[in-house]
């Protein structure tokens, strides 16, 4: 078959940019995707951090946009990041180069990327490609699908189809999707506004998901759930109505990057054949947080944005509880500051248990994940994680909800057959989460049963090879959708 052509926008990009799960995804998805001999393109803000990096960039011209009497002038930056993997970049001042930190959360979000998913057909017409497909992923890219199927219907650049990854889908559009007052809420049929202060309340995930030719999450478990009112985001019936167009793929992770044989902020590499080393990371960890120096005690790592996601108030609620029982904690990550205060407190009351360290550093979480023992990760949801696939690289056995990606890659460990590779509760309650976290401290007593364990979750395998073959797959039937929705 022939190769493809791939355009992959997205807000964020590793390691130019990244805030989250979804900036390794858009970097290593287009990397494993051009393995495979297609040519991908990467299209993403410039935004004011990137100017102290040290990339080598060409200029190669601009464009306009015009809304209403405002004028956004657009400048096109290039760089590559290897064969087969072009990288171009919009850059304005005033929309992406005055952001030095925060990328996200200001009050003229909904604008600038207004401005951004006007400009990439633009930048592709500046450098002549029309793609086969067009890879947008979340909120900030949702108005791509849109724009060209029902503005550009004629130009050449919509012979490309389009493809819409939801990485977090309460994640909609500027501000929170259940704030937007009654007379406000974009049904998404309209066309698109013409005056800056319309463009405050445009819902980008919903106009995505019905313009996309083809639409995917990044987990077979999220993509069913969305589907349902509970995980929906007030997008589940559209969604349903949808359905035959929506797919799941779990994300992978890069084994180059996160694996312990190999990790330099390691204090000692090790693999699952030297598990003995593992234990001396563990030492050097305690050592550094000020925890009691017991071997026969575990770990529980936690590396992780402190938010509600990611479980932090079920956490908070049994901590009392688990600081009675045989364990140790150590935490890092940035997030809220009401549970980073909370940490810091409990940090101060039990210090030869627990440690936490924010903000997140990539030295210090490598550090948790090879010095643990076990790796708590009690979302409420998740769309797929990446934490809990580094976790079983690195032999810190997961305890998970059972939601998302985590249901996807956590298999729950039964102690008689020997099976599995984690410990799954299915219920988000503090009751269910305690039982998990009991079950692995149990565990934990029989030293070979655990170690049988350990080798087995670190034999898993989730690097991305197989999704992003299976990304290829989606492009084509996008492509193949979007030939069917043409008019003859
Ligand atoms: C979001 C999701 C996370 C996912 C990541 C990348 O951050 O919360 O589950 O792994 O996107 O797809």
């Amino acid at each position: 078959m022939k190769p493809l052509t791939i355009v992959s926008v997205s807000a964020e990009v590793s390691p130019y940019s990244k805030s989250g799960g979804l900036g390794d995804v858009a970097a290593a998805l287009p990397k494993h995707v051009a393995k495979f001999g297609h040519r991908v393109v990467i299209v993403t803000p410039f935004w004011g951090f990137m100017k102290r990096q040290d990339i080598p960039y060409k200029e190669i011209g601009g464009s306009d946009i015009r809304i209403g009497p405002d004028t956004y002038h657009l400048k096109f930056k290039h760089s590559r990041l290897r064969q087969n993997l072009d990288a171009y970049f919009l850059c304005n001042e005033e929309m992406f180069g005055r952001y030095q930190t925060r990328m996200y959360a200001h009050d003229n979000d909904a604008l600038r990327f207004f401005v951004f998913d006007r400009g990439v057909p633009l930048l592709l017409k500046a450098i002549n490609l029309i793609p086969d497909v067009i890879h947008c992923h979340d909120w900030h890219t949702g108005l791509i699908p849109n724009i060209l199927k029902l503005e550009l219907g004629h130009d050449p650049i919509a012979k490309a189809a389009t493809v819409y990854t939801i990485h977090n889908l309460p994640f909609q559009m500027q501000g929170n999707w259940w704030m937007v007052p009654d007379d406000k809420v974009d049904e998404g049929r309209g066309p698109l506004p013409t005056t800056s202060s319309q463009v405050r309340w445009l819902n980008f995930t919903k106009r995505a998901i019905m313009y996309a030719d083809a639409i995917n999450t990044v987990s077979v478990r999220y993509a069913e759930e969305i589907l349902t009112p509970e995980f929906g985001q007030g997008l589940d019936r559209l969604l349903r109505r949808r359905q035959k167009y929506v797919y799941g793929i779990i994300n992978g992770i890069d084994y180059a990057v996160y694996n312990p044989q190999f990790d330099q902020h390691l204090w000692h590499k090790y693999d699952w054949n030297s598990l003995d080393r593992k234990m001396k990371n563990k030492r050097e960890l305690q050592k550094l947080v000020g925890l009691e120096h017991r071997d026969d005690i575990p770990i529980i790592g936690l590396v992780h944005r402190l938010t509600e996601q990611k479980g932090f108030n079920l956490i908070r609620e049994v901590l009392p509880v688990l600081m009675q029982l045989p364990l140790q904690m150590v935490i890092v990550g940035s997030g809220d500051r009401d549970y980073i205060n909370f940490f810091h407190k409990m940090e101060k009351r039990f210090p030869k248990k627990i440690g936490i360290f924010t903000p997140f550093t990539e030295e210090l979480g490598s550090r948790v994940y090879a010095g643990s023992d076990m790796f708590l990760m009690p979302s409420r949801y998740e769309p797929s994680g990446i934490s809990q696939l580094i976790s079983l690289r690195y032999g810190s056995i997961p305890i998970v909800h059972k939601t998302g990606g985590l249901s996807d890659t956590v298999e729950d460990f039964d102690p008689r057959s020997g099976h599995g590779t984690g410990f799954v509760f299915s219920r988000y309650t503090r009751e269910d989460l305690l039982i998990a976290i009991v079950r692995a401290l149990e565990t934990f007593k029989y030293p070979q049963t655990w170690e049988h364990l350990t080798w087995q979750a670190m034999q898993e395998s989730y690097s991305w090879d197989i999704p992003a073959e299976k990304y290829v797959q989606l492009y084509r039937r996008a492509i193949l959708n979007h030939k069917r929705s043409q008019p003859e």
